[in-house]
């Protein structure tokens, strides 16, 4: 079998979510910004043989390179991995172009901290240019849209951002207006959610609001910003309703830690000092990936 046969036999990751939904687990997406992160997700994925999703920022992709990522991706889904990248808070229609010209297999336009009819707006024109520039040999570059301010950055926070309230929280009416007039093929709702971790406690998510966002829409539900928030709390949200779940923070905190300790030595070799940061992440990952598939 050729190489590109491989690709395209793969199951897509629409599948992938779909199936995930079905059985009542979630698909980890991991962010990361350099080939180290890479490293860890991947590892992690492959010893747990389960899908999951590189995510990168507007400026993650910016340090790393929006081809070089790409081109890792495509590197492991030749070996059959069922890795996926994703174009993770993405601010404007033309960044959000450059992921679809890049290939990669979703796209996320956030429109959040804007009015809501800007944020259709915005949306759609992306939904519009994805759908219209898949490549003939690919299947879908899906649009994920967001709904409701969660803050920004994944950092340590003092507190819970300004803007970020239970009255700022998403509803299934304006879910439901937004999903059907942007046709996105994956929502994400604010429902507690913080990006970031909030140093004197995540708020608790509101697990009631999920499920009536899931009985309004019909597409997959994504919860972002769920570094910090209890096991009990994600595992509740996924039986919700919540197929997709993003962790960066988390992840920042222990490559840090484990860089600081590997450099704490005399060592000079980069692929020693720096693999107890892979490591670090990779325990991130792997409980993270165990706790949304019910392992
Ligand atoms: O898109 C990225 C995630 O929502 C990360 O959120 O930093 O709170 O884990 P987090
Ligand atoms: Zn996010």
């Amino acid at each position: 079998m050729k190489r590109r046969d491989k690709i395209i036999l793969m199951k897509t990751l629409l599948e992938y979510v779909k199936d995930a939904e079905k059985r009542h687990v979630a698909i980890g997406h991991f962010n990361i910004s350099d080939s180290e992160g890479f490293k860890a997700v991947i590892e992690s994925a492959k010893e747990l043989n389960l899908p999951v999703i590189i995510g990168v920022s507007e400026k993650e992709r910016s340090f790393l390179g929006v081809a070089e990522i790409r081109a890792l991706v495509a590197v492991e889904k030749e070996k059959g991995l069922p890795v996926f990248l994703n174009a993770d808070h993405t601010y404007s229609v033309v960044a959000s172009r450059e992921a679809v010209d890049h290939n990669f297999d979703s796209v996320i336009i956030d429109g959040a901290e804007k009015p809501f009819f800007e944020n259709v707006m915005m949306t759609k024109e992306v939904v519009k240019y994805a759908r219209e520039h898949a490549e003939a040999d690919r299947r879908e570059i899906l649009v994920e849209g967001e709904l409701g301010f969660i803050g920004s950055g994944s950092k340590i926070l003092d507190d819970i951002p300004d803007g970020v309230s239970e009255k700022t929280q998403t509803t299934a009416e304006d879910a439901k207006m937004f999903v059907e007039e942007t046709m996105v093929d994956l929502f994400a709702p604010s429902v507690g959610n913080v990006h970031g971790l909030v140093k004197t406690g995540e708020p608790k998510l509101n697990i009631e609001r999920i499920k009536e966002i899931r009985k309004a829409v019909s597409i997959p539900l994504v919860l972002h910003g769920a570094s910090g928030n209890s096991d009990e709390d994600i595992r509740e949200a996924i039986k919700a309703g919540i197929s997709i779940v993003h962790i960066n923070t988390e992840l920042r905190i222990a490559y840090k830690k484990g860089i600081e300790k590997g450099m704490s030595t005399d060592e000079l070799a980069p692929y020693k000092f720096m693999a107890e940061g892979v490591e670090e992440m990779k325990k991130i990952v792997t409980a993270k990936l165990k706790l949304f598939n019910g392992l």
